[in-house]
């Protein structure tokens, strides 16, 4: 399943590269060599972030808790409209971070998903993991001018209804909906389904914790095999009844190590 997907990322991948490219210029030639990575060590850098962000208990396995990948939540290693994209992620770095409270770059924004998402601890920003999944962000970024805001139609958030969620509707729509994948107790199944909650899943201070963002996740992504096929209210209803089950908590008091290298790294 994880090598399948895989197989159709890579082709997704390059399609939305070949596609941004085509809506740059026009030119059929042009598309044609966006496709194409850049030859020996950046091209195999950028391969390798993708292949990080498939499968990252692969690579990174000190480093990822959570029973998931990156593309559990960036579909297709994040090159679906709606689907948690990263095209166009790397022209909006450096930016204002809300949480962290300070300017950020897009180190630190992976870094974020490591430790909420992943549950787990970032690689350091100079490790040549984290400069493989930056590279493979900006080549899918490529063309997309610098400061660009997300086109509308690229992002999952969406205003919430103004009503308070039936959550009693919510777990009555997920047995039907959504417990085939994801299973009656939302642990999912290893290798295949990623887990909603209980001790495998995202943390407390995950994105996909927040109710606007699962709500939008839900509604333009899932079921996976049925998607878009749920109302803004199925979603919200859903994703309010997932969120009242337990989750790790996340560690605001941890101490995250840099990785010390010699001057003639650099
Ligand atoms: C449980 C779901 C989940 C998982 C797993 C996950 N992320 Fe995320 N990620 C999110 C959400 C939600 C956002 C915020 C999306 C938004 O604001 O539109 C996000 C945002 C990001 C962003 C910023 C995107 C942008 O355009 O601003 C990056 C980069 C990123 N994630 C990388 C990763 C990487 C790398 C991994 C794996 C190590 C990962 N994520 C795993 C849910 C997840
Ligand atoms: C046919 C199987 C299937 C069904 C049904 C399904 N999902 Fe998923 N779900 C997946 C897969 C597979 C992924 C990983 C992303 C991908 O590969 O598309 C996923 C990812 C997710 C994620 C992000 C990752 C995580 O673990 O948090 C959420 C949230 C989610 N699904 C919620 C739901 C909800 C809510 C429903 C019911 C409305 C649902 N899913 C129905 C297969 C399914």
């Amino acid at each position: 399943m994880r090598r399948l997907r895989s197989k159709i990322a890579a082709v997704l991948a390059l399609a939305a590269v070949a596609l941004t490219a085509a809506c740059a210029s026009n030119a059929p030639a042009a598309t044609e060599q966006a496709a194409r990575l850049p030859a020996g060590q950046l091209g195999a850098t950028i391969k390798l972030g993708h292949d990080i962000i498939e499968d990252p208990h692969k690579y990174l396995p000190q480093n990822v808790v959570s029973d998931m990948s990156c593309s559990a939540c960036h579909i297709a290693a994040g090159t679906v409209k709606r689907g948690g994209s990263f095209v166009g992620t790397y022209a909006r770095f450096p930016q204002w971070n809300k949480r962290a409270k300070r300017v950020i770059m897009l180190q630190d924004r992976l870094a974020e998903c490591f430790l909420y998402s992943m549950n787990g601890t970032p690689p350091a920003y100079n490790s040549k993991a984290m400069i493989a999944m930056a590279a493979y962000i900006a080549f899918l970024s490529r063309n997309v001018p610098t400061g660009a805001a997300a086109a509308k139609d690229d992002r999952f958030i969406v205003p919430l209804p103004n009503a308070s969620p039936n959550i009693k509707r919510g777990g009555d729509l997920y047995a039907q909906k959504c417990a085939a994948c994801h299973q009656a107790n939302g642990a999912g199944v290893h290798g295949s389904f990623p887990p909603l909650w209980g001790p495998t899943s995202f943390n407390t201070g995950a994105g996909m914790a927040h109710i606007d963002r699962m709500t939008g996740f839900v509604r333009f992504n899932m079921p996976q095999n049925a998607a878009g096929t749920l109302s803004l209210e199925d979603a919200y209803d859903i994703s309010a009844w997932v969120l009242t089950h337990p989750r790790p908590s996340f560690d605001k008091t941890r101490i995250i190590a840099p990785s010390p290298q010699p001057a003639s790294y650099f």
